[in-house]
């Protein structure tokens, strides 16, 4: 039993130690936009000690939703950008961890990679 433990605990500290360098490799949305010019205070507001949650309306500061969802018009299954619930940016673009299918909790939607 004691044996089958340390295997298991040994196993499970491989595993971490994996994901926890490929998520370290890995440049997420807000990298992206810094390395862009966009400042953590432009999506956070000017306080970093008490940073404003982004929803949909920091976005399309920038992201315009009807440009957005002309250009990506061809998009299968549908077109994410005219999604007509669950259409918040954030839902599948987050910023500072990997980008989410949230439409896949219900629909059968994929979408391919979600940059
Ligand atoms: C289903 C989750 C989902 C939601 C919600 C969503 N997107 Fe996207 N977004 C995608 C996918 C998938 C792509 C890749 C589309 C492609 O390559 O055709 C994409 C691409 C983009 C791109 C790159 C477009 C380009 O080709 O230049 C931008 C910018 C973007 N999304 C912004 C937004 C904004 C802003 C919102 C909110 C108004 C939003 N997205 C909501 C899934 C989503
Ligand atoms: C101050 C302007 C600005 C704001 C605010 C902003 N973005 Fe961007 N974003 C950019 C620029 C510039 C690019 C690179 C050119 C492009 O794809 O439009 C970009 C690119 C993207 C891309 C394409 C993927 C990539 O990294 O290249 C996605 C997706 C995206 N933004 C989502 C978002 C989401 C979600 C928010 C809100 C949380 C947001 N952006 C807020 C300026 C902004
Ligand atoms: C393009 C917009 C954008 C930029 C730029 C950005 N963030 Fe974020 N940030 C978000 C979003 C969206 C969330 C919500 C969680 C997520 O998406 O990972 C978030 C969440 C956070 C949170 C958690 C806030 C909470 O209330 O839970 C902190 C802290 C944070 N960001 C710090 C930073 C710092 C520091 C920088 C600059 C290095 C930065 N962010 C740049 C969009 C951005
Ligand atoms: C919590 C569950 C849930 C989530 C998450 C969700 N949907 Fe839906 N969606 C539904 C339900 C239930 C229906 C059918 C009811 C209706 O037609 O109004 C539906 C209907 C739709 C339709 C209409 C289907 C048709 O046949 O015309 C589209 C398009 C759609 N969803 C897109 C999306 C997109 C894109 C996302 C992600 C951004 C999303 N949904 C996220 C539950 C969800």
């Amino acid at each position: 039993m004691a044996f089958t433990k340390t295997i298991l605990a040994g196993v499970c500290a491989a595993a971490l130690a994996w994901s926890v360098s490929a998520v370290a490799a890995e440049k997420f949305g807000a990298d992206r936009h810094v390395a862009r010019g966009v400042a953590c205070t432009v999506c956070h507001g000017p306080d970093m000690k008490n940073p404003n949650y982004p929803d949909e309306q920091t976005c399309v500061q920038c992201h315009k939703k009807d440009a957005l969802a002309a250009k990506t018009k061809d998009m299968k299954p549908v077109n994410a950008h005219a999604a007509p619930h669950n259409g918040d940016c954030t839902l599948c673009h987050l910023q500072h961890e990997p980008t989410e299918n949230y439409c896949a909790q219900c629909h059968k939607f994929d979408f391919g990679k979600i940059p």
